[in-house]
């Protein structure tokens, strides 16, 4: 049973967690979004700068809430790929240098397949194969886990992410950053077939629709359409009747994609990942739906959905259980295919060094 410190830097969380296999011991998440509000959105090099601030603060907290000292850490990851560059070299310069220090093995970790070991948290029971739909505000994939380090991107947004979708859609109308959880709460007190909505469907060159891939961006310039509608005639903006039918639209969309995805691949079980997993449209929809069709659905606990350290930390011990660890020349990647998982590890045999 790996414990493993792990510490997340890729946009505007500095997040520090220890975690034995799939129980978090402790999960420090020091958010920066009051300072990032000002400016409407993520700022990289304020990002960074405050990741410098408080990430070694956030290391000894986290050792502190578990009641643990060095002597129990087996290994220390960070996120390596892919995010802000500025922004990930803090946690991952901290997460070596630890290493060095108290000669521990080091892992960087791929951000995404952290949101993917989110769902671990919640069912430690689970295990590959299954589906996982990933909404962050970054990316929109559905992926078929094969096992650790093994994925498979069955489809993906080709344009805007679904977390990025709803943080556009929250800035016309006026509900301020990050916007999922002010739609969210909105779409409560909303009618969500107050307006039909597109659904952003890709077509194939031989006839039809992706199965998998989806797009965001006709929506939203669909929803900003009908703002400028109302502004123009007067009326006052109906923003809960908006609210929810964008995200009844964004719901329907994902589910649609993700029981595709796991009745095509023969997959009983599908997780979900990233911020937007927050969302209680797309989960009600889903959870419908997979029950519909005899799937199980898993979602991460709420407070990890979002970015923190506990769900790198989760899948850092089950590399390293796998004997995978990174070298310390390992660097930062603002963009790294979840193909591409294992090119960050070597595995336990030798490799000589060249003289
Ligand atoms: O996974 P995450 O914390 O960061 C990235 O890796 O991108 O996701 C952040 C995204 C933001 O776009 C935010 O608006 C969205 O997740 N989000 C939500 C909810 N909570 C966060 N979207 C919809 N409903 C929510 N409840
Ligand atoms: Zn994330």
């Amino acid at each position: 049973m790996a414990t493993v410190l792990a510490i997340e830097t890729s946009c505007d969380e500095t997040a520090v967690a220890i975690v034995k296999n799939r129980n978090v011991l402790s999960s420090i998440v020091s958010s920066q979004v009051a300072i990032h509000q000002q400016y409407g959105g993520v700022v990289p090099e304020v990002a960074s700068r405050q990741h410098v601030e408080i990430v070694n603060h956030a290391i000894a907290q986290s050792l502190e809430a578990a009641h643990l000292d060095w002597s129990a850490i087996d290994g220390i990851a960070g996120t390596c790929a892919p995010g802000l560059v500025g922004a990930l070299l803090v946690g991952l310069t901290a997460a070596k240098t630890l290493a060095m220090l108290y000669q521990k093995p080091f892992l960087g970790i791929h951000h995404l397949e952290g949101h993917i070991y989110a769902s671990y948290l919640s069912d430690p029971t689970l295990e590959p194969p299954f589906l996982c739909l990933l909404v962050s505000g970054g990316h929109t994939s559905l992926i078929y886990v094969k096992d650790c380090g093994r994925y498979e991107v069955l489809g993906q947004t080709r344009d805007d992410a679904a977390g990025e979708a709803f943080d556009k859609v929250a800035r016309l109308l006026e509900l301020g950053y990050p916007g999922g959880p002010a739609i969210d709460r909105l779409a409560q007190v909303g009618n969500p077939k107050a307006f039909a909505l597109p659904e952003g469907q890709i077509s194939l060159p031989g006839g039809g629709f992706h199965p998998y891939d989806s797009s965001f961006s006709g929506l939203k310039t669909a929803v900003l359409r009908l703002t400028q509608k109302f502004q123009q005639s007067g009326e006052p903006l109906p923003i809960a009747d908006l609210a929810a039918s964008f995200q009844e639209t964004v719901a329907k969309s994902l589910t649609k994609r993700a029981i595709a995805g796991a009745r095509d691949f023969g997959l009983d079980a599908i997780a979900i990942g990233g911020g937007v997993a927050a969302n209680r449209g797309l989960r009600q929809h889903l959870q419908a739906a997979a029950e519909r069709h005899n799937l199980r659905v898993i979602f991460p606990p709420m407070q990890f959905c979002t970015d923190n350290a506990a769900m790198i930390a989760c899948a850092a011990a089950e590399h390293l259980e796998r004997g995978h660890t990174s070298r310390l020349t390992l660097g930062a990647q603002s963009r790294l295919s979840l193909n591409d998982v294992m090119t960050l590890y070597q595995t336990q045999q030798t490799v000589l060094p060249t003289l």
